[in-house]
């Protein structure tokens, strides 16, 4: 139970991928870090990965309110309140809306919106009593705009942007700091999995755009969260998009409902 001084991170999906890259970049300032995720053996690989000493792995769903808080607790008994949060926990199901299971469109909500703000409830009575702290929410770029194939991540990203607004404005008086993070496609295992069942139709709108590393990413995250910036968008474009989406809307559509059709006809779809 000795806590020193240390800093002391939490990290949702902190197992692979822009989690695990965020939290190298904090083990190696030396700050203390807890990782959350579902599986046991991803978590332990990634903590040996980081050092065992100084690096903590705690078991749990995040759209699972009570297990989540429990390991929140966990790790705030061994060490020490945590400061920052960086929720990266997240899932992506490609396919058509109506192609698809249900539970695979309400799955993406609990996890990546529902999941998000049980990970904030878990850590702001910490943040509170530590005096102040900093929330960083990973969101993605396929929150500024709608892709076809995407509804249901399409949906709880955006829905993030919202939510990050609102939260930013109530804890501002706690000393507490909310960010949001917009990542265009980056090379993590998520990525590899997605691109096996990404719709041509979401292929040839996105273009063959290079997917940016982890740590590209993660090094935005953490300098985002040291200046207290509220948004990040990595690429000259998701700026663009974000500050303009609402004018330039209707003509992106129209672009992307041109190159769908012209992609279907040469199917024979038409
Ligand atoms: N890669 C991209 O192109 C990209 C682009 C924009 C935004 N993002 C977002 O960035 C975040 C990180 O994605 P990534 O690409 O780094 O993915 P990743 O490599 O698959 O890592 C996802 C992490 O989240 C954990 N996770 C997934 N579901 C969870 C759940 N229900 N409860 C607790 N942990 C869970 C995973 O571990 P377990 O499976 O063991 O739980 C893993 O640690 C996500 O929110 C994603 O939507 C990614």
């Amino acid at each position: 139970m000795a806590h020193s001084g240390r800093p002391h991170v939490i990290v949702t999906g902190g197992s692979s991928g822009i989690g695990l890259a965020v939290a190298r970049l904090y083990r190696a300032r030396g700050a203390r870090v807890t990782l959350i995720a579902r599986s046991m053996d991803l978590l332990e690989e990634a903590r040996q990965s980081l050092g065992s000493e100084g690096t903590a792995a705690e078991a749990a769903d995040v759209a699972d309110r009570a297990a989540l808080e429990a390991a929140v607790s966990r790790a705030v008994a061994r060490f020490g309140p945590c400061t920052i949060l960086v929720s990266s926990a997240g899932i992506v199901e490609p396919g058509a809306f109506d192609g698809q299971p249900a539970d695979l469109f309400d799955r993406q909500i609990a996890v990546n919106l529902t999941g998000t703000a049980n990970a904030v409830r878990a850590v702001l009575p910490v943040l509170r009593q530590a005096g102040g702290g900093s929330i960083m929410l990973v969101s993605s770029g396929a929150a500024l705009i709608g892709i076809h194939g995407y509804a249901g991540y399409c949906a709880s990203k955006h829905a993030l942007r919202g939510y990050a607004g609102a939260l930013r404005s109530e804890v501002k008086a706690d000393g507490i700091r909310v960010s949001i993070c917009y990542p265009p496609d980056t090379q993590t295992p998520q990525l590899a999995r997605e691109l096996d069942s990404r719709p041509p139709e979401a292929q040839v709108i996105m273009g063959k755009v290079k997917p940016v590393s982890a740590e590209v990413v993660a090094r935005g995250i953490v300098a985002a969260i040291d200046a207290g910036r509220f948004e990040t968008f990595f690429t000259p474009t998701l700026w663009a998009l974000a500050r303009f989406g609402p004018l330039v809307s209707p003509l992106i559509h129209a672009v992307f409902d041109r190159q769908i059709a012209a992609l279907r006809k040469g199917r024979g779809r038409a």
